[in-house]
């Protein structure tokens, strides 16, 4: 059952005040926040003292609408995008995360969030070794831009999400730790990127153990809706996520990490000029279904190291 959360900022809250709140209980919803994309950036910026940072290494096609400010992913507007801590299946990944409505949908398209600190207790012992021994291994399917549609409808190609030309430019992003393994496809080349991170994490800043992994979301099986993906085996859909010792996950974890973040999700309606800024590592973020537009923009701080727990 969904909660609505309750802890807002007053109107035209000063950064100092939302950097506050933040600090305390790993999020913000700041009422009027900002009346444009370039007012967003600039507002986020003062929170986190630094600067924003490109979607470089990134899945999900985005439209950038100011410097540092894109859309949020295309995903299907019928189908629900489930929680997820953002890009965490890789090694590198923004510390916060800020979203801004420009317009709310007509219909549902409801900000959703879930505290991660209460999934790192829900979580069974069992299936924590598993993640703790394992780790969790992300596969991407990225399509080469010379053989499909100029755009994707929902993914990068493999040169966009890497900013690079020829296969050999995109593997020297050294610092992702991800293997790369080609397929020609008429003209082009499939990339196959996969990457095995911990399945918890350390918090830059506290030091705590959280549940640091897109297990759930990333896996296959989120394609099964989908007409142009479900016929394909799950390691051959856009994105994929097993165990890092290629296992695949059983349908009794699926259920049991499906059911932790459902019982933990709560509701942000936010309103025209609202924004909502996340602790990336202790808050995922998600949305309902909607209907009709909904123009909701995201921008990210700089990104920070993936710091394994122990066993
Ligand atoms: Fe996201």
């Amino acid at each position: 059952m969904a909660v609505r959360i309750s802890k807002l900022c007053t109107l035209q809250a000063s950064a100092a005040g939302i950097k506050e709140t933040l600090d305390a209980v790993g999020y913000c919803v700041a009422r009027a926040a900002a009346s444009s994309p370039e007012g967003f950036a600039s507002l986020t910026q003062e929170i986190w003292r630094s600067s924003l940072t490109s979607y470089m290494n990134g899945t999900s096609h985005r439209k950038q609408i100011a410097p540092g400010v894109f859309s949020v992913n295309l995903e299907p507007p019928e189908l629900p995008v489930q929680a997820h801590s953002e890009m965490t299946y890789l090694n590198q990944f923004p510390q916060y995360i800020a979203f801004w409505a420009k317009r709310p949908a007509d219909q549902g398209g409801v900000t959703q969030i879930c505290d991660v600190r209460l999934l790192s207790k829900a979580i069974s012992k069992s299936l924590k070794e598993k993640f703790k021994s394992l780790g969790v291994e992300y596969i991407r399917n990225l399509t080469d831009r010379n053989t499909h549609l100029p755009e994707h409808p929902v993914y990068k190609h493999w040169q966009d999400s890497f900013e690079a030309e020829t296969p050999e430019e995109a593997m020297m992003k050294e610092s992702l730790n991800c293997k790369f393994e080609w397929q020609k496809f008429g003209n082009g080349d499939h990339a196959r990127v996969s990457f095995v991170g911990d399945g918890f994490g350390l918090h830059p800043g506290t030091g705590e153990e959280l549940f640091l992994n897109q297990m759930w979301t990333y896996h296959g099986s989120h394609f099964d809706e989908w007409p142009t993906y479900r016929h394909l085996p799950l390691s051959q859909r856009p994105v994929h996520a097993r165990w890092g010792d290629g296992t695949e996950l059983e349908q009794h974890e699926l259920e049991e990490l499906r059911r932790i973040h459902n019982s933990s999700v709560q509701e942000v309606q936010l309103e025209s000029g609202d924004m909502v800024i996340l602790d990336n590592m202790c808050w995922t973020h998600g949305r309902s279904p909607y209907k009709g537009k909904r123009e909701i923009f995201v921008s990210m701080s700089p990104l920070v190291e993936r710091i394994g727990a122990p066993m």
